[in-house]
């Protein structure tokens, strides 16, 4: 899993950020990354899905906090982007957070993904920044969707 955030980052959100801020955002896999990523998902009130190839391999992953109704981690392998398995992850999530009564999911999107997130339903609140963990701050997008399968689907807050 941190193999494939790591060249996930660095492949496809390098036309959008400099190379310091993806070097914070994603460093070189090792023990310490694996701790951070385990100490995220060991968690009894963390979601975590993981896409799998038949020969084992991770090629992507999606991590929700449904008490903060939060989409906070979404990275496809980009040796296996553009097949829908990124919006596959997505769908699942939403609904594992539905049936933990989390009917809005909001999350900071990167600026490469906000046509994706767009195209699987999220609506641009504003633009914001994310913390990185050396304390600098990275442009994103704040957006919403929610999951109520009501009429209109429309989100409740006003933005
Ligand atoms: C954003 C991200 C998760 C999308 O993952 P993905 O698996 O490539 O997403 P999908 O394949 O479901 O959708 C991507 C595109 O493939 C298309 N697509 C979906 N299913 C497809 C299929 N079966 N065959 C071909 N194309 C397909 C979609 O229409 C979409 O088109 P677009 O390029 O015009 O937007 C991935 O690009 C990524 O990891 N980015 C870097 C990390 C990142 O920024 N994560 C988000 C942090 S907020």
């Amino acid at each position: 899993m941190v193999s494939t955030h790591y060249a996930s980052v660095h492949a496809i959100a390098s036309d959008y950020y400099p190379a310091d801020i993806l070097r914070v955002w994603s460093p070189v896999p090792d023990e310490t990354r694996q701790e951070w990523l385990a100490s995220l998902i060991v968690n009894d009130s963390t979601l975590c899905g993981v896409a799998v190839a038949t020969t084992g391999r991770v090629v992507g992953f999606c991590i929700a906090l449904p008490a903060q109704s939060q989409l906070k981690a979404l990275y496809v392998h980009p040796e296996f982007s553009n097949h829908g398995i990124g919006s596959g992850l997505l769908r699942n999530m939403e609904a594992c957070c539905l049936a933990n009564d989390v009917d809005e999911l909001e999350l900071n999107a990167s600026y490469n993904a906000e046509s994706f997130y767009r195209k699987n339903g999220y609506e641009k609140v504003r633009e914001t920044t994310q913390k990185l963990a050396d304390g600098s701050e990275m442009g994103a997008i704040l957006m919403i969707k929610c999951l109520m399968r009501s009429p209109d689907n429309t989100s409740k807050r006003t933005h």
